[in-house]
């Protein structure tokens, strides 16, 4: 069945992700992800979906091993070479996090930069627990959105950017009852005029962690993601952090 996220990241949104306000934060970013999820040296990270890499970079620099997926042919392409300029051994492939077809044994996958939330309720949660099934026990997901209560404190019905090369005006729509924020997206470069439309379900933090543990995953912390502090009520960003419970032994039966 065809959907937004089919079209809505080719095209004008590869130029968004490669503008100074998404790359400049990355390597911030990656650190505080680092630090959350104690990432060390070979530590093995998937990053999905990775986008272009600016995250997967920064891991990989502090040397962790990793692999990315995304859909977009562009984005992944523009990763792979990253990687070659620097002589970094990250590993990146093409396809969907609804059909993860990776070998399992990560100590972390991250889920990065508002990467969540794209499908439907079930689907969603299938995306988790396929997320889930990747990690080591004692592993850890991260799943980085946007803070619906901020976004929805300071709702902004039109919002316009100009980006680089590219200038974004959004319309966005709140919907109450399947908790869904829909926007039209506006995308002017150069002569031409794209438009867009996107379906992004915004969970609260009590949701979040019921939706974590359907897919066997306690929620340790939420922190910011933009900043790396605690989560509170005005936080920009809602990041979550999952764990894998550690497998328990079979107790020996005494005799
Ligand atoms: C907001 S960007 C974030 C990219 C990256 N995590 C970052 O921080 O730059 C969302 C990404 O999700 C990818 N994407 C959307 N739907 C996907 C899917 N079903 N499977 C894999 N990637 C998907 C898009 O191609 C895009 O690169």
């Amino acid at each position: 069945m065809k959907d937004w996220t089919d079209t809505f990241f080719e095209g004008p949104w590869t130029m968004l992700q490669r503008a100074p306000t998404t790359t400049e934060p990355s390597a911030e970013e990656a650190r505080h992800i680092r630090r959350v999820l104690r990432l060390r040296r070979g530590s093995k990270v998937a990053d999905v979906p990775c986008g272009d890499g600016r995250i997967s970079i920064e891991l990989a620099r502090a040397g962790c091993e990793v692999v990315g997926v995304d859909r977009c042919e562009t984005s992944v392409r523009r990763a792979r070479r990253t990687f070659r300029a620097e002589g970094l051994p990250g590993r990146f492939r093409v396809g969907d996090m609804r059909r993860l077809r990776l070998e399992p044994g990560f100590d972390a996958l991250i889920n990065w930069w508002g990467s969540f939330g794209y499908y439907d309720d079930e689907t969603n949660l299938a995306i988790l627990k396929g997320f889930a099934e990747l990690v080591e026990s004692g592993g850890r997901v991260l799943v980085d959105q946007v803070n619906r209560e901020r976004v929805l404190r300071d709702f902004r019905e039109w919002h316009d950017s100009d980006d680089w090369r590219v200038r974004i005006t959004t319309k966005n729509r709140w919907d109450p009852e399947t908790e869904r924020i829909e926007g039209t997206w506006t995308f002017t470069y150069g002569t031409r005029r794209v438009r867009r439309h996107s379906s992004i379900r915004l969970y609260t933090p009590g949701q979040m962690r019921r939706l974590m543990a359907s897919a066997g995953l306690v929620v340790e912390r939420f922190y910011d993601g933009s900043d790396g502090t605690d989560f509170k009520r005005g936080s920009h960003r809602m990041t979550t952090v999952g764990r894998k419970p550690r497998r328990q032994r079979a107790r020996r039966q005494r005799s």
